[in-house]
């Protein structure tokens, strides 16, 4: 039997693609998740900006239909992913994991749809957060945990009676719409959230057998593996049955998803650089408003003496602490040529 896996789920986009039509055409809300993202973002349009784990690449192809005018690039670990083929965007192979760009190159980072599939997400958060300049996003957006559930539990239920079960590896269940946002907070200090309820709203038997085939490989099922053929007749019936017994009502199925923003703070000191927290909490710094625009180098203590020093709300070098633990960047730093107002966070 083969073992779907990862690789060879995303070796072909096609069962991807299927799923992005199928949300397309059956949402009961008419809402586009790329729309979303861009509405989010708020983008200038000069941004340079990657997408990780970037699929078809519908959503760059479609920042570029828009006239965006920085530099975009889609990274994705499979090979067939579509980035390299858009005209004016750089296609990357390579893992969230590892990204290859050095620090602080992107003004903004987005992966949609892609963070359940790894072990280690805040790893990879980390990861975004290194390439991601000072002061610029970091856009994630995650499924809620019983997102398309009624479709996926029937092909799981089929496929479990033949013997398969989602393969290791393919599905991290603790990341999801519930569980982000406090990781991105970890990681970033700061988030913002969006929650966008919808669910599909299939009118007929075989759009929806369609949406159901393309989640076979979840549950463990791949063509060519001995069973598949069952399964797919059997999950075909239970629809059909499913339509059969209830004339004129479409097969109905609640999901959604979640858009987390979080701004790379303009200094994230390392822990034994960071100043004492009233609440007790990590205590990030991150640009007060008017924000954007600020020095582009981090501001940091020379020492963990000088760390001290700043908790006695004394001076560094290009910041100054204040006894409430406010936060503001002098003169006297370098790269300050005028100095904006910071506060520690939260
Ligand atoms: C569900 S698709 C989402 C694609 C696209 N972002 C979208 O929303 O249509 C997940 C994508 O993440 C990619 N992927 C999975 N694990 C990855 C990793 N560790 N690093 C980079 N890409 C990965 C897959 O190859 C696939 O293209």
């Amino acid at each position: 039997m083969t073992t779907p896996s990862l690789t060879s789920e995303y070796a072909s986009l096609d069962p991807l693609r299927t799923r992005i039509r199928t949300h397309r055409l059956y949402s009961e809300t008419d809402d586009d998740v790329n729309t979303s993202v861009i509405d989010v973002l708020r983008l200038a349009g000069s941004e340079q900006l990657i997408d990780i784990g970037c699929g078809t690449s519908e959503f760059l192809a479609l920042l570029a239909e828009r006239g965006h005018a920085g530099q975009l690039c889609g990274l994705d670990a499979s090979h067939s992913a579509a980035a390299a083929r858009l005209s004016g965007a750089v296609g990357i192979r390579a893992t969230a994991q590892q990204i290859p760009a050095r620090d602080g190159t992107w003004d903004c980072l987005t992966a949609r749809h892609m963070l359940y599939h790894l072990d280690d997400p805040l790893g990879a958060l980390r990861e975004f957060r290194r390439v991601v300049r000072c002061g610029g996003t970091v856009c994630v957006v995650v499924n809620h945990a019983r997102a398309c559930a009624r479709t996926r539990d029937l092909v799981a239920a089929v496929s479990a009676r033949y013997g398969f079960r989602e393969p290791p590896g393919m599905l991290n269940h603790d990341v999801d719409s519930d569980t982000v946002p406090a990781m991105m907070r970890d990681v970033f200090g700061n988030a913002e959230v969006r929650s966008f309820d919808n669910a599909l709203v299939i009118p007929q038997p075989e759009p929806a057998i369609r949406f159901a085939e393309s989640l076979f490989a979840f549950c463990g099922v791949t063509p060519g593996a001995t069973g598949y053929s069952e399964v797919r007749a059997e999950v075909e019936a239970e629809l059909r049955r499913w339509f059969a017994t209830n004339p004129g009502q479409p097969w109905r199925d609640p999901k959604g998803y979640r858009v987390i923003t979080a701004i790379r703070a303009q200094a994230l000191l390392p822990r034994w650089r960071r100043p004492l927290c009233r609440s007790g909490a990590l205590p990030y710094l991150r640009h007060g408003d008017p924000a954007v625009g600020g020095p582009e180098q981090p501001v940091e203590p020379r020492s963990p003496a000088h760390v001290t020093a700043t908790q006695r709300g004394l001076c560094c070098r290009g910041l100054r602490f204040g006894a409430d633990q406010t936060a503001q960047v002098t003169n006297d730093h370098p790269s300050v040529s005028r100095p904006p107002t910071w506060t520690v966070w939260p």
